[in-house]
């Protein structure tokens, strides 16, 4: 299974539940719009929606419609605040959280077919390490982990990094601290992540940023307007949005990185030859 060919598909993840996942997916989602990008922000949180929520739309249908066989992926989206286009995932509906291999294909089948329309892809997956999770992380090049800086929300994002990074196509994994109450703090549990990770995990760890605890931020949960046209003057908006933008950088060494390892590829079988 390859990565959709977005440059900017960014998967969202956390071990431990309520770190902050869904708050960074549509924070990101709002930078990319706001930088210009089409951008497409996607539930993944199968059966527990709440991307809608957050950002105060109204969906009537969703991903559970696509999978089902009765609704065209294009018949789901709608569009957000700031120009975000939403795919929905269905809330209340337990056959959504545990999807069997059939109906994952067709889930990642769905996405796969309109991800191209799109300059960013943001991905808020669940909590833990499911088939799901996995496999919508397999579709990102970028791979963000969110943890806060609670002991046992680490351990959790230990846990989550050791196995997407048995996933060969995981070769980087980005960690972003969330409610944390300083840089300094966020930096430290990063260090210790990165410390642990270097000795028992293939994949290469990079710092996405600290987001500080910001009352702003629970304000703008209850009105369900967590992103809107001001969000970035919060201080938490404006570190989400420096986030979003080492992705980006991020992501576009990732191109650079495969276009050299082709174009090495090209020369040494040009040598050979
Ligand atoms: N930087 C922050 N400052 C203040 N409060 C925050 C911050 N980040 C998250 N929160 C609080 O944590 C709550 C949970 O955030 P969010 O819904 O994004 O977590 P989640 O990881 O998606 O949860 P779940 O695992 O249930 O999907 C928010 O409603 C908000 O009250
Ligand atoms: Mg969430």
């Amino acid at each position: 299974m390859h990565a959709i060919p977005v440059k900017r598909t960014i998967a969202v993840s956390s071990g431990k539940g309520g770190v902050g996942k869904t708050l960074t997916s549509v924070h990101l989602a709002a930078a990319a719009a706001r930088r210009g990008d089409r951008t497409l922000i996607i539930d993944g949180d199968l059966g527990l929606a709440n991307v809608d929520v957050l950002l105060g739309v109204k969906a009537e249908h969703s991903i559970f419609d696509v999978i089902t066989g009765s609704l065209r992926i294009e018949d789901v989206l709608i569009k957000g605040p700031m120009g975000i286009t939403v795919m929905p995932a269905g809330s209340g509906i337990a056959a959504l959280q545990n999807l069997d291999a059939d109906l994952r294909d067709r889930l990642v089948s769905g996405i796969r077919s309109v991800a191209s329309r799109f300059d960013t892809v943001i991905i808020d997956t669940g909590a833990g390490i499911s088939e799901t999770v996995l496999q919508l992380n397999r579709l990102a090049r970028i791979n963000l982990v969110v943890t806060t800086p609670e002991p046992h929300a680490v351990t959790d994002a230990y846990a989550l990094i050791k196995v997407l990074s048995e996933c060969e196509d995981i070769p980087t994994i980005a960690v972003a601290v969330n409610q944390a109450r300083s840089d300094e703090e966020g930096r430290r549990v990063f260090e210790r992540l990165a410390e642990v990770a270097a000795r028992f995990v293939t994949a290469r760890l990079v710092f996405a940023g600290t987001i500080p605890v910001d009352p702003a931020v629970q304000r703008s949960v209850m009105a369900r307007r967590a992103v809107q046209e001001n969000s970035n003057f919060s201080i938490a908006g404006q570190a989400w949005t420096q986030c979003f933008h080492r992705l980006a950088n991020l992501a576009d060494d990732w191109r650079q990185e495969s276009v050299r390892m082709v174009n090495e590829f090209a020369l040494a079988e040009g040598t050979q030859s």
